[in-house]
């Protein structure tokens, strides 16, 4: 399938979709973009819980809500882009992925406990801006590279991100580049040469 690149940078004007656009432009090969933001993406309340439940326990995903599982474990390689909002990631960015997570069409869990994925992709790429800086104990990456590593067996997860940018006086555009030049030096497991093009 190519690349799958989830946006949930919809605010007009996005400094993460900035970033973004530099790993879409760079891929070779087809692009499938969600736009988190047009979604319809409901959490699993009691009524989308008990389909859920029902559809793993008989390994039966008919209902549309589970098409979005489907594409994730058909793409060769998945860019997630989201803002940096309350510390974690935002909301429908969540509702999205917890679809994503359904066991028996992205994961399954073995007798012996063991996850195993059933994704095709093996390279993860996530990109980030903030207004402040991120702590330590980093709620958004943090939880998507849980994911990555554990259900979906996605070692190669690579990091950029861009912080402050809200701070009087910020040089946003420094920033920007920035993120992309010191790529796959800290955080990032698997370093990437990147040019700047922001
Ligand atoms: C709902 C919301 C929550 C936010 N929460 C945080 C936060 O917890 N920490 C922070 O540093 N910035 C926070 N911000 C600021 C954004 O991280 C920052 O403006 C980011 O660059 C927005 O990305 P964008 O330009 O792609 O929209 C928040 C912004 C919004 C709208």
């Amino acid at each position: 399938m190519g690349l799958l690149f989830i946006n949930a940078c919809y605010r007009e004007g996005s400094r993460t979709r900035r970033l973004a656009e530099h790993f879409v432009n760079q891929y070779q090969g087809d692009v499938k973009e969600i736009c988190i933001g047009d979604l319809e993406v409901c959490a699993l309340d009691r009524k989308h819980l008990e389909i859920y439940n029902k559809a793993v326990r008989e390994h039966t995903f008919t209902d549309p809500m589970f098409g979005y599982a489907k594409e994730f474990g058909e793409a060769d390689e998945i860019l997630i882009a989201a803002p940096f909002w309350n510390y974690s990631i935002p909301a429908a960015l969540h509702a999205y992925l917890e679809l994503v997570c359904t066991q028996g069409i992205t994961f399954d869990i073995q007798a012996d406990g063991q996850y195993v994925s059933m994704c095709r992709g093996k390279k993860l790429t996530y990109v980030t801006t903030a207004g402040g800086y991120i702590p330590e104990e980093d709620h958004g990456f943090g939880y998507i590279k849980s994911l990555a590593e554990i259900f979906w067996n996605i070692q190669d997860v690579r990091y950029y991100k861009a912080e402050g940018l809200d701070i009087v006086g910020a040089d946003v555009e420094g920033a920007l580049r920035q993120a992309l030049k010191t790529s796959g030096t800290d955080i990032i497991s698997g370093a990437a040469e990147t040019t700047a093009g922001v």
